[in-house]
């Protein structure tokens, strides 16, 4: 694979106005989500949730990419085709999340550290022969009083660096999400300097491993209060500091940085990307959104599981990624959310 295919695809999924829906969920994850709607989860109903998304009519003007997991790239559609190529059909990159989960951490075990590097790049080369042209890895980093311990921070950055090199030997481009939790008490400013030491150890460790930070995105957490947090800031303060902090650690040189929505409920992550946008200043990448949550949450509700519901969760879906698209552009208001707006 050549470095400027890497950058084609890294720019391509942030194009103007265009961001990533996040559909990789593992099953026990997916089945909590599904069982809060009192819908059984089989691998049946799991493939039409996802299809839901995946044949949303023009979902690609809001949407350039979507990401896996394991079942679902191996899945067939109700039409019996391949998930991978029901959204290249609909001008949508397939993605895939190739990390095993986050395990406790030797030596501080309330911590976790991401595991699955072990045989990778065989995983790597099976998904890009299924249809894959990026992948996701996702740390988390929790913090406390005297977390994170400055271990968690190294072994995840350094995880994440291996993964992406390897991604980029084999044609993906890596995700790297770094994701510093909003679970917790902690202040805004807490959030920024964790934030801050978290991507600076990143980046450093991308460096050192010769990743080619032009063939990759940046998926981090904004920078926000924690969720028990009792000062809990507004929607400027909440994008002055994020900006703050990614201009101060992450190189110019990345083509894009899309933002998880990480518990946030769908209208804040909405508002937060929006007032991103909308700041002055230098903005040297694209800043847009690969939401998972806040981009399912209100079609979930709207299918239910039920056959008859289908057009409706694809019309939430629709919506809430239009107004993502909008935010992406800085152009997002809340008269987007009015009934006579969502026809
Ligand atoms: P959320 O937007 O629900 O945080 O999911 C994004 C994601 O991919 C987490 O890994």
């Amino acid at each position: 694979m050549r470095s400027t295919d890497l950058t084609d695809i890294a720019q391509a999924l942030v194009a103007d106005g265009k961001g990533i829906l996040a559909a990789d969920e593992t099953v026990p994850t997916v089945t909590k989500r599904l069982g809060a709607q009192r819908i059984e989860s089989t691998a049946d109903t799991r493939r039409t949730y996802r299809e839901m998304f995946f044949t949303t009519s023009e979902i690609a003007q809001f949407i350039s990419g979507v990401i896996m997991q394991d079942e679902t790239i191996r899945q067939k559609s109700a039409q019996g085709m391949a998930m991978a190529d029901v959204l290249s059909r609909q001008g949508i990159l397939p993605g895939i999340k190739v990390d095993n989960g986050a395990k406790p951490l030797a030596g501080s075990p309330v911590e976790k550290v991401t595991e699955g590097l072990d045989g990778l790049r065989e995983r790597l080369e099976e998904y890009r022969d299924l249809g894959a042209r990026f992948a996701k890895w996702r740390a988390v980093i929790a913090v406390g009083d005297t977390l994170p311990s400055a271990t968690c921070v190294n072994v995840n950055a350094h995880a994440l660096a291996r993964y992406a090199v390897l991604c980029q030997e084999q044609g993906l481009v890596p995700i790297v999400e770094p994701e510093v939790l909003m679970d917790g008490s902690h202040t805004i400013e807490r959030c920024e300097e964790v934030t801050g030491e978290v991507l600076h150890a990143v980046f450093n460790a991308l460096y050192d491993q010769k990743v080619f930070l032009e063939g990759m995105l940046l998926k981090p957490n904004m920078v926000i209060s924690g969720k028990e947090c009792t000062i809990q800031v507004d929607t400027e303060e909440v994008a002055r500091a994020t900006l703050r902090c990614l201009r101060r650690h992450v190189p110019t040189a990345v083509p894009g940085i899309v933002f998880l929505s990480g518990g946030q409920d769908h209208l804040a992550a909405t508002k937060h990307l929006c007032a991103i946008n909308q700041l002055d200043g230098p903005k040297p990448w694209q800043l847009s959104f690969s939401y998972g949550r806040a981009l399912q949450d209100e079609a979930l509700i709207a299918w239910r599981g039920k056959a008859e519901n289908l057009k409706a969760g694809q019309q939430a879906f629709y919506h809430r990624a239009k107004c993502d698209s909008a935010a992406a552009l800085g152009r997002y208001g809340p008269a987007m959310e009015t009934d006579s707006a969502r026809i």
